[in-house]
């Protein structure tokens, strides 16, 4: 059958978009069927595989997870966690939650010294930062409620993947020779990637084949009181950590109702707690639906205002109010109403910026992790599938369990490491999100769908920490408002802003037109170096039924379909 793989650029034109600068726009990979775009073209190629053997978007949903795990250990895990959001094809829509979870020995001060202050690194590099992983079981639970191959079937081909190898590619030659350090510290020893890697190099993982081999042999189980459950207790034993059997022996993936919202003609499909993804985004998108925003140019002085205007107020929000379900009360419902949002715009100026301190409770500052992989998949039966998965940082906690072949997670740090202090990323935890033993860790991942007029529209989401969050709306914005392609719309720059440090981040690709207004106005503006905002991986359906991928060029991912 014929493949068709395109990385991003198929047809390039040069257009005016609604006043912006002229810029070039880039359709993706049509297909009529069925669609895979994730971070590498082997998880996107090995997923359509299982597609086209008569596999629904849950087995290639499977199939294309481990082979993250194998092609990209950057963020593709096992011993970490995730979110999935679907729509089936007759409408029904679920989500599942195998988000990490505190050790049943965490306790609210673990990161601390004796004089109560942080311990630096002790929540994000090494044995303590690591949360229980969710992966595993989240497969396994989809699997069983919404697969139709044999589970065996859907992980042979990582399996075959891990043992042939995988072909390196600059970006991952330069994250693998970045980390080679903090490999060493955390697992106060080398470890077989702790070497210089170049582009065309070929990474083989033995052992993981084997794990992974376990995996299919034993089923679920394994991960979680077999063979892999004991070398990943006595490793992080060995290093100091807490994870004990009997928090892997409790660990249950769950299913959850997903949130859901109207916006204009679209209803947003997206992740509830203990992801802010879903109720943030709904904020987002009910704070802007007053204002027509469609009738400013894309990226201009009043979109750039009004985003931030509105994101300052929802990452507030976001901070104060929201933890895991199971362990606070959130008021989602009030959250969620046009009227709350409305409201919380009032005090919104064109004239003069709002400022952070006086918006809300006190100065928490929200930067998480950007090593986070996100797919979207449609299949042949118009299921759609939305996934974002994470270890938190790059290679997670850098403890790498060479006998089994995996990094495990550093989402510790994902809780608020003590209350009112800045974590790694700047995040000033409030009590809401506060270490507690088995609860899970707020996230800002937003796997989404989008129906139109109750019809798919699109799939799409991000890594970004949290800026997935002002990722996804601006994709959503992107198509639905500026009526873009997908894969115009995910090359587009972007911003974010989130509330505290009240600056806006711009990526370095974006046009600085605005930035003397912006200023005069009262805004402050960082402008990264090389920084990039979310990698978002998309899929939309067009007018006709075909299918267009959006294969963000700010990494190597790829659409594949047929
Ligand atoms: N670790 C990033 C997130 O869950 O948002």
């Amino acid at each position: 059958m014929n493949r068709i793989i395109v990385f991003f650029a198929f047809a390039i034109l040069v257009v005016s978009c609604k006043g912006s600068k002229q810029q070039e726009i880039n359709t993706g990979l049509i297909t009529e069927k069925a669609m895979i775009v994730s971070a590498r073209v082997e998880a996107s190629e090995i997923g359509v595989s299982i597609l086209k053997q008569g596999g629904n978007a849950f087995d290639a949903m499977i199939a294309t997870d481990l082979a993250l795990v194998v092609a990209y250990p950057v963020a593709g895990n096992i011993g970490g966690g995730g979110f999935t959001v679907y729509r089936k094809n007759n409408g029904e829509i679920g989500s599942f939650d195998y988000r990490e979870k505190a050790p049943i020995a965490a306790t609210r001060d673990m990161y601390l010294d004796e004089n109560g202050e942080v311990i630096p690194g002790k929540s994000t590099l090494g044995a303590m930062a690591v949360g229980v992983p969710g992966t595993i079981a989240g497969l396994f639970k989809i699997h069983e409620q919404q697969g139709s191959m044999p589970f065996s079937e859907l992980i042979q081909p990582s399996i075959d993947l891990a043992k042939k190898g995988v072909i390196v590619t600059k970006k991952q030659a330069q994250r693998l020779n970045g980390s080679g350090e903090l490999f060493k510290k955390a697992n106060k020893r080398t470890i077989m990637l702790d070497r210089e890697w170049k582009e065309g190099d070929t990474i083989k993982y033995p052992n993981l084949a084997v794990t992974l081999e376990r995996i299919r042999d034993n089923g679920r189980d394994e991960f979680y009181k077999g063979k892999t459950a004991d070398l990943l207790v006595d490793y992080v034993q060995k290093l100091g950590g807490i994870i004990t059997k009997k928090d892997l022996l409790k660990y249950e993936a769950k299913w959850r109702k997903p949130i859901t919202s109207g916006y204009k003609d679209i209803r947003i499909i997206s992740m509830s707690l203990p992801s802010s993804g879903g109720i943030s985004l709904t904020q987002m998108l009910k704070s802007i639906e007053p204002y027509d925003i469609g009738k400013f140019n894309h990226n201009s002085l009043e979109y750039i205002q009004l985003l931030t205007e509105v994101e300052r107020r929802v990452y507030a929000d976001r901070a104060y109010y929201l933890g895991d379900p199971e362990f606070n009360n959130v008021p989602l419902d009030i959250l969620s109403s046009t009227a709350y949002n409305n409201k919380r715009m009032e005090d919104f100026s064109w004239d003069l910026a709002t400022k952070s301190v006086d918006v809300s409770h006190g100065n928490i500052e929200i930067i998480e992790s950007d090593q986070t992989t996100h797919y979207s998949i449609i299949d042949q039966f118009g299921n759609a599938i939305s996934v974002t998965n994470t270890l938190n940082s790059g290679y997670g906690s850098k403890v790498y369990i060479e006998e089994a072949g995996f990094f495990l997670n550093n989402e510790m740090d994902d809780l608020s490491v003590k209350v009112g202090v800045p974590n790694m990323y700047g995040l000033i935890g409030a009590e809401a999100n506060s270490i507690e033993p088995e609860k899970r860790m707020l996230s800002s991942m937003t796997p989404t769908i989008v129906e139109q007029n109750g019809e798919l529209k699109m799939v799409l989401g991000s890594p970004g920490g949290s800026t997935i969050i002002t990722s996804v709306l601006q994709n959503i914005l992107n198509v639905i408002e500026f009526k873009m392609g997908m894969q115009e719309s995910v090359a587009q720059p972007r911003f974010h802003h989130q509330w505290l440090p009240d600056v806006i981040l711009f990526e370095n690709i974006f046009d600085t037109v605005n930035f003397t207004d912006l200023r005069k106005k009262g805004y402050h503006i960082r402008k990264g170096n090389s920084k990039i905002i979310g990698k978002v991986d998309a899929i939309l359906v067009l007018p006709n039924g075909n299918l267009e991928g959006g294969a963000d060029p700010r990494g190597d991912d790829t659409s594949v379909g047929f």
